[in-house]
């Protein structure tokens, strides 16, 4: 991208790095932030988030699949007997196909892809303050129309 678009390579500067390993204070705060089909491949996506919101300083925008989860989970909370329900949930999934799928996560990780309430609480709880679901069109992939994958545009305030 730098290169088709001849942007000198002070202007942008591309780095590879592990979500976890990033220090966030010494990269600082940017305008504009995004955290595109990540969080569903890590063992720690709320971590990830509070990693993007530590590193935003205007807009955030985190692409993810989600799972069709809309029914309550029902766990127990300490007391027999005693029941809770949570909107917001989690599928676990190990991820295998590494060495074949680039697009993958790192080996043996179990990824926790989010329904739409998790990752609404998530971003909230790593201190964003302001949300706004993207709005698909009918054009869009079919994964954004059905809801199988959202982008949620988040501020700090
Ligand atoms: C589905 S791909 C998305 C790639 C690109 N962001 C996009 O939207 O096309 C998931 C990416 O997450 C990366 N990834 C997995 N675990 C990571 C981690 N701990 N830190 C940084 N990137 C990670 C993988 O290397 C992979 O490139």
């Amino acid at each position: 991208m730098r290169d088709h678009f001849s942007i000198p390579s002070e202007r942008l500067e591309l780095r590879c790095e592990d979500v976890y390993e990033l220090d966030v204070s010494a990269l600082g705060t940017f305008d504009v932030v995004l955290c595109l089909g990540l969080v569903y491949h890590l063992e720690n996506p709320v971590g990830a988030i509070r990693v993007a919101r530590a590193l935003t300083s205007g807009l955030c925008v985190i692409e993810s699949q989600l799972t069709r989860q809309t029914e309550v989970i029902v766990h127990g909370n300490g007391q027999s007997g005693q029941f809770e329900e949570q909107p917001a949930s989690f599928a676990a999934l190990l991820e295998t196909d590494q060495e074949s799928n680039m697009l993958a996560s790192s080996g043996g990780v179990v990824s926790f892809i989010p329904n739409r309430a998790a990752l609404g609480i998530a971003v909230e709880a790593a201190g964003f303050t302001k949300l706004e679901w993207a709005s698909p069109t009918a054009t869009h992939n079919q994964q954004y129309v059905l809801g199988d994958r959202a982008v949620l545009c988040a501020w700090p305030q």
